[in-house]
């Protein structure tokens, strides 16, 4: 298969990337400088020569305080931006995989979110990557939309800049030796490894529609970042916070954990759970001391 990966050099871009040359796809990346998918003239010009039966869309504006300051520039690449990959895609005949969020639901229902249940997002990057939903879903009939959450990687998130959230938390335990993280605030903790090796098994499929794709099980930031510091074997103090302690301007979802309903119906589902995600992820960054790895 010939599949073009947009955001190529971002965070789950490097492991798409990766994951469709090690399955022996023939793979076209694009980096933001190939491709603007916020033009449709540039998304056609990048495509049209490309041959390629499938397209990935991880681009995104996804700096939550960034989009709430600049509605108009979030909708340009999280809604306008899936429309016209959808109606590329829909021309050259080649299927859209694009890649969603948690974010587009409230956090109010307290249970794991199915893709069945009613979005409702709080905030402009909800409201957008919602809108891109849309357009994909009724544009082009070959699509996955992918709800996706909490992501984190060995290549970093280019719009949020710097460490992930692991490599954060082992960063502040070095060099201050406490932590404050919040423990009212759930998610599905999920590599963007095991996310790119799924999206490349769903591609082989033609169940096209909307998933839900994370890592098994859920847990607060805090339960998070003391299961890190557990399995990388470091001394920390770690202090639990709730999320009024800390002033963010922008409302966020404190529930938004989602079940991968359709992924286990068809028998597609690769995750595991968040903590032995977690493991395998240490391992292959290199972050656990030996003793810990042979625990
Ligand atoms: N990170 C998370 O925790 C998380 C959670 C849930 C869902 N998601 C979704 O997962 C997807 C991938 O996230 P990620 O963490 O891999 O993001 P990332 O590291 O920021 O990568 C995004 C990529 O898209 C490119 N890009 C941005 N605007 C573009 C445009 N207008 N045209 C073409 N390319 C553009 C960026 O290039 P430049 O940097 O050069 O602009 C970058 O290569 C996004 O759709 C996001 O909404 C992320």
């Amino acid at each position: 298969m010939r599949v073009a990966v947009v955001g190529s050099n971002g965070q789950l871009g490097s492991d798409l990337v990766q994951a469709f040359a090690d399955n022996g796809d023939l793979v076209c990346p694009l980096t933001h400088a190939d491709i603007d998918i916020g033009s449709y003239q540039s998304v056609r010009t990048a495509l049209e020569n490309e041959n390629v039966c499938a397209v990935v869309n991880t681009a995104a504006m996804h700096h939550v305080e960034n989009c709430e300051q600049d509605p108009a520039a979030a909708y340009s690449v999280n809604a306008i931006g899936a429309r016209n990959l959808a109606l590329a895609t829909r021309d050259l005949g080649a299927s859209l995989i694009h890649i969603s969020t948690d974010y587009v639901f409230d956090g109010k229902k307290a249970a794991p979110y199915r893709e069945e249940d009613p979005a409702l997002p709080l905030n402009v990057y909800g409201n957008s990557k919602l809108a891109g939903e849309y357009y994909v879903r009724t544009t082009n009939a070959q699509h996955f939309v992918i709800r996706t959450s909490a992501l984190y990687g060995t290549h970093p998130c280019r719009a949020k800049g710097g460490r992930n959230f692991v490599e954060l938390m082992l960063e502040l335990a070095r060099t201050r030796g406490q932590v404050r993280v919040v423990n009212d605030e759930f998610i599905s903790p999920t590599p963007t490894r095991v996310l790119a090796q799924q999206i490349v098994r769903l591609s082989t499929s033609d169940r096209f529609g909307l998933y839900h794709a994370t890592s098994e099980g859920s847990c607060s930031w805090y339960e998070f970042a003391r299961e890190i510091f557990d399995v990388a074997g470091v001394k920390v103090r770690l202090e639990v916070a709730v999320a009024s302690d800390f002033s963010m301007k922008t409302p966020r979802p404190r529930y938004s954990v989602l079940e991968n309903g359709r992924l286990k119906e068809f028998g597609l589902n690769l995750f595991p759970s968040w903590q032995d995600g977690l493991r395998q992820y240490l391992i292959q960054s290199e972050l656990l001391t030996a003793a810990n790895a042979r625990a």
